[in-house]
């Protein structure tokens, strides 16, 4: 089948738009869907990573490896919940400033997008099956295979986020792959492209970030006189090599992904998007690097590096994007049909009920961990906890009511 032309992409693709319009302007969704995809990201780096270093403690199977092993199998299960929560919101964005590119990878591989949420029903469950069977720490691990499986189906549910997402970049081939030699074929039991160096990138971008994360995590604890030392010094040390060779580890694939990019993509690898990429993938190492003999009094800041990290990564991610897709089309001149309704409505939810509300939560679990003993909520903290019940109310009949009255 003859390639399409770029007039007929272009055309394609503008037809593809919704004729309604976004309801705000078109760069504050792609500023969402980046700095979520971060978040995202961020929380699937920790469940890939976590369960690497239970499955190498529960290999190593010494007191201190044993012990990390089932810490860190709990740390993933939790930022499971965190990946599926905050992978929603770049969703959602991503199907508003690119949704021809979104929907078509989508239907072109239907079978995929739905068996991903399968697969991740079952890793989820396996993952649980690990957790209840291990509860109290036993000497030798119950029901490895619970955790393999859990493993496995997140790495698979990756392949498909990371297939659908490739996809989006190559309007060019859709045809072709819609009807492979002229025969239409409309499963949608395939997915169609891939690219393994830059998977494999996302990986590697779980270790650094999960060392980062454990300095981060044995720094927390050791203000706390009834904990181990010698054990959360082990979690320290064994984190900053993680966060070091896992960066270098991520760059080496980073470069690898950059030298298989295609011709029409050569002008992003000499681009400024590029080089920041690749300094945002090496900075939780290089932070590692110097915190590593400071001990505890710099351990948060390479879980700080890491985060700014992510969002530059996702800067740089996005721009593979604008430049696959620029010369065909522009999320910028998306029709606006400005709706200050929704757009106050998202914005208050977001900003003033998700950020007290969560802020809240991290905040008690936070001191509460500091705490030797009972933690006693101060009157301040009881005041915010209240303060956050009256805005869940509030928000609740506000958001019920509004729509009732929008409705009729
Ligand atoms: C443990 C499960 C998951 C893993 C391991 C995972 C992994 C990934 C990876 C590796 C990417 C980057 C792909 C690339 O750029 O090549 C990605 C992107 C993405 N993921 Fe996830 N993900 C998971 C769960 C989810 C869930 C549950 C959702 C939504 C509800 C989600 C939504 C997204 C979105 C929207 C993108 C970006 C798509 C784009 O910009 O084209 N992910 N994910």
């Amino acid at each position: 089948m003859e390639a399409m032309d770029i007039n007929s992409i272009h055309d394609m693709l503008y037809a593809l738009r919704d004729p309604a319009g976004l309801p705000f302007y078109p760069w504050a969704f792609f500023g969402v869907g980046i700095l979520t995809w971060a978040m995202h990201f961020f929380a699937v780096a920790l469940v890939l990573g976590g369960i690497a270093v239970a499955l190498w403690g529960l290999h190593r199977n010494t007191p201190y490896w044993q012990r990390l092993a089932y810490a860190m199998a709990n740390v993933s299960k939790i930022a499971v919940s965190a990946a599926i929560v905050l992978g929603v919101a770049p969703l959602l964005a991503v199907q508003v400033y690119y949704d021809p590119m979104w929907y078509t990878s989508n239907v072109l591989s239907a079978y995929w997008v739905i068996g991903f949420i399968l697969i991740l029903i079952v890793a989820y469950s396996a993952h649980y099956v690990f957790y209840f069977r291990n509860k109290e720490n036993p000497q030798r691990a119950r029901a490895i295979w619970s955790i393999i499986v859990a493993g496995a189906g997140y790495v698979l549910a990756g392949f498909i986020m990371h297939s659908l997402s490739y996809q989006t970049l190559s309007p060019e081939q859709w045809l072709n792959w819609y009807a492979p030699g002229g025969h239409i074929d409309n499963s949608g039991t395939r997915l169609h492209d891939f690219n393994l160096w830059r998977f494999g990138y996302w990986l590697a971008l779980s270790v650094p970030i999960t060392g980062a994360y454990m300095m981060a995590y044995a720094t927390y604890w050791s203000t706390r006189r009834d904990q181990d030392h010698a054990w959360l010094d082990f979690v320290y040390q064994l984190g900053a090599r993680w966060a070091l060779w896992g960066s270098v580890m991520a760059a080496a694939l980073l470069v690898a992904y950059f030298a298989s990019l295609p011709e029409k993509l050569s002008a992003y690898r000499s681009s400024i998007w590029a080089l920041l990429w690749l300094a945002a993938t090496l900075l939780p190492g290089v932070i590692a690097l110097r915190a590593r003999n400071r001990a505890f009094r710099c351990g948060y800041r390479p879980v700080l590096g890491a985060t700014l990290g992510m969002l530059l990564v996702a800067i740089g991610r996005e721009m593979v994007r604008y430049y696959a897709i620029i010369p065909y089309y522009d999320f910028m001149d998306y029709k606006v049909n400005l709706d200050w309704f929704t757009t106050g409505v998202f914005g208050f939810t977001f900003l003033v009920l998700g950020a007290s509300t969560l802020g809240y939560l991290l905040t008690v679990a936070w001191k509460a961990g500091k705490t030797e003993g009972v933690y006693q909520a101060s009157d301040t903290m009881h005041l915010w906890g209240r303060f956050n019940l009256v805005l869940i109310i509030f928000w609740t009949l506000g958001y019920f009511g509004l729509m009732a009255i929008r409705t009729f």
